[in-house]
């Protein structure tokens, strides 16, 4: 994942270059988190907010578990687990999406390949469109493993190209766009050009679920949501 796949046919110069990556991604989501929920909403017609529960059910975690949620952003996935009984913590490492937060969630700023908590720390971890956001996916997922306990869960939720020839070419015009045009209207055009364009850094779909069961996970499987426009990827750390 250290680079966009040749084959696919995003806008490549929308992405910043690999070593650019972590800091022009930074500095993007500090600049977009005052209106990220509400383009959120607007952009998925509410989608979204159904994702990230299915991603908290199937969890399925008992009541008052601890979940790391990596990547939290604003904290919409700390706020679903709350509402599930959970215990989470969001990380993050922009702080202005840690500053736009709504959450009574805990939340620390921090890279997610150098996590600042103890070995087995998490009953189970949420992640919620952040995978092609990382500059790699394998330290991530190696961190992912050494917090959580043995027997823990993940959900990893992000977006995904509908395979659907009827549903493909709407959602690509929509994806390609409409979002571009709106997020430019509302927020800010170079980012809501990266974040259709970024999908290009996520991996072919075998070679993503290698990456995840070499991470440590183990029972690892896939489901579309949204009619394939975003995917929910779940596991269990091995004991
Ligand atoms: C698309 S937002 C998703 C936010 C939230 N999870 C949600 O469901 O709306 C991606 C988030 O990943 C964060 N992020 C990207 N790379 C990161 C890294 N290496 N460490 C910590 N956070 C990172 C960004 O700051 C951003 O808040």
């Amino acid at each position: 994942m250290s680079r966009a796949p040749a084959t696919v046919p995003a806008d490549l110069a929308d992405l910043p270059d690999i070593d650019d990556k972590p800091r022009a991604v930074e500095a993007m989501f500090d600049r977009i988190a005052p209106r990220y929920d509400a383009l959120n909403r607007l952009l998925t017609f509410r989608m979204d907010v159904g994702w990230r529960r299915s991603a908290v059910r199937a969890l399925a975690l008992p009541d008052s578990s601890r979940v790391l949620d990596l990547a939290c952003g604003t904290g919409d996935l700390c706020r679903t687990l709350i509402r599930a009984g959970h215990h989470p913590v969001g990380v993050d490492f922009s702080a202005g999406m840690l500053r736009a937060a709504r959450t009574a969630a805990p939340l620390v700023r921090a890279d997610a390949v150098r996590l600042p908590f103890a070995r087995a720390t998490f009953d189970g971890i949420t992640c919620g469109f952040a995978l092609r956001n990382f500059a790699a996916l394998a330290p991530v997922l190696a961190e992912c493993s050494r917090v959580l306990r043995p027997g823990g869960r993940v959900a990893l939720l992000d977006v995904a190209e509908p395979v659907s020839p009827l549903v493909r070419p709407v959602h690509g015009a929509w994806f390609r766009h409409v979002v571009p045009f709106v997020g430019g209207l509302v927020s800010d055009r170079a980012a809501y050009r990266y974040l259709p364009a970024s999908t290009a850094y996520l991996p072919p779909l075998p070679e993503m679920l290698a990456l995840v069961v070499a991470g440590g996970i183990v029972d690892v499987s896939r489901r579309t949501l949204g009619f394939g426009a975003a995917q929910l990827i779940t596991g269990t750390r091995a004991r």
